[in-house]
């Protein structure tokens, strides 16, 4: 199991927390796999009955490992396989509630994995961005319905299409983030809501959740095609040039994509 997730069970919560701060808890396949597994288990086991989702107080995720990604990208031919892909599916059918703490950037996948929690508490210095487009890839993880139904077309298409960062308060605003924080509280405050709901009884909280999860259905079926097209636009030619020019921490040049 990967140092790169801490992977923690006490008190019927399971705390999962980014820990590869030196490399902004960029998200690598054995990273991916650790937290389907984490997760699929947790579902399974009556002994939890919360999930918790941190990062550290600078940073909450900077989203794929870029170099991983292109070095390991998704098989095409074995898409439901791939450790990202059992990720999502496994947050997005968690029957029981996840709590996320968020400070500092998320970015990407860092961003959209929120969008499958279910209370989410920001530090003031938050900053998320969707920036796939600029990666010459597509959005995912669900955002390119989630986000158009939770704040309106055009406003998902200003996040989506520019890419653009935006900040704790207009999260708070577009009903991304439940609560800010000083981020110092925010992952403390985080487990003390994760503390309240398990003390809960848990088949009203998983009813209630599912319920109120309905009004996403096909949500797995999306994400996959998502990631479909995601992995195609990845091995295309404006992907190569704008992920290189992230390393090589140059502009990208899109004239001829
Ligand atoms: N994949 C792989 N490595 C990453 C990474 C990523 N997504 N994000 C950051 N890193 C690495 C950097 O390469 C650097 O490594 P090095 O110290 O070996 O050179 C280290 O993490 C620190 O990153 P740096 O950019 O210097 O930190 P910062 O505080 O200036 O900026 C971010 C933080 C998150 C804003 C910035 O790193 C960023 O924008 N990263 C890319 C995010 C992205 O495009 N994600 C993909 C979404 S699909």
């Amino acid at each position: 199991m990967s140092e790169d997730i801490l992977v923690h069970r006490e008190n019927g919560v399971l705390t999962l927390t980014f820990n590869r701060v030196d490399k902004k808890n960029a998200i690598t396949t054995t990273m991916y796999q650790t937290l389907a597994s984490a997760l699929r288990e947790s579902a399974e086991d009556d002994s939890v009955r919360v999930a918790v989702l941190q990062g550290a107080v600078e940073i909450f995720s900077a989203g794929n490992d870029l170099a991983d990604f292109l070095k390991n990208p998704p098989n095409p031919n074995e898409l439901e396989k791939a450790p990202v892909v059992q990720f999502l599916q496994a947050l997005h059918a968690f029957p029981k509630p996840i709590v996320a703490a968020v400070c500092g950037p998320a970015v990407g996948i860092g961003a959209t994995m929120l969008l499958h929690c279910d209370l989410v508490y920001a530090g003031d210095n938050a900053a998320f961005s969707l920036p796939f487009v600029n990666l010459g890839v597509c959005a995912e993880g669900g955002s390119s319905v989630m986000l158009p139904q939770l704040v309106g077309f055009q406003r998902a298409a200003e996040k989506l299409l520019l890419g653009e960062a935006f900040y704790a308060e207009e999260a708070l605003d577009m009903g991304i983030v439940s609560r800010i924080l000083p981020p110092g509280d925010a992952n403390a405050y985080a487990q003390a809501q994760a503390a309240k709901l398990a003390a809960k009884p848990a088949s009203s909280l998983r009813v209630t959740k599912a319920l109120m999860r309905k009004s996403q259905p096909g949500m797995q079926d999306m994400m996959l095609a998502e990631i479909r097209e995601f992995v195609q636009l990845l091995s295309g030619p404006a992907a190569k040039e704008a992920i290189t020019a992230v390393m090589e921490k140059r502009k990208p040049d899109f004239s001829k994509f």
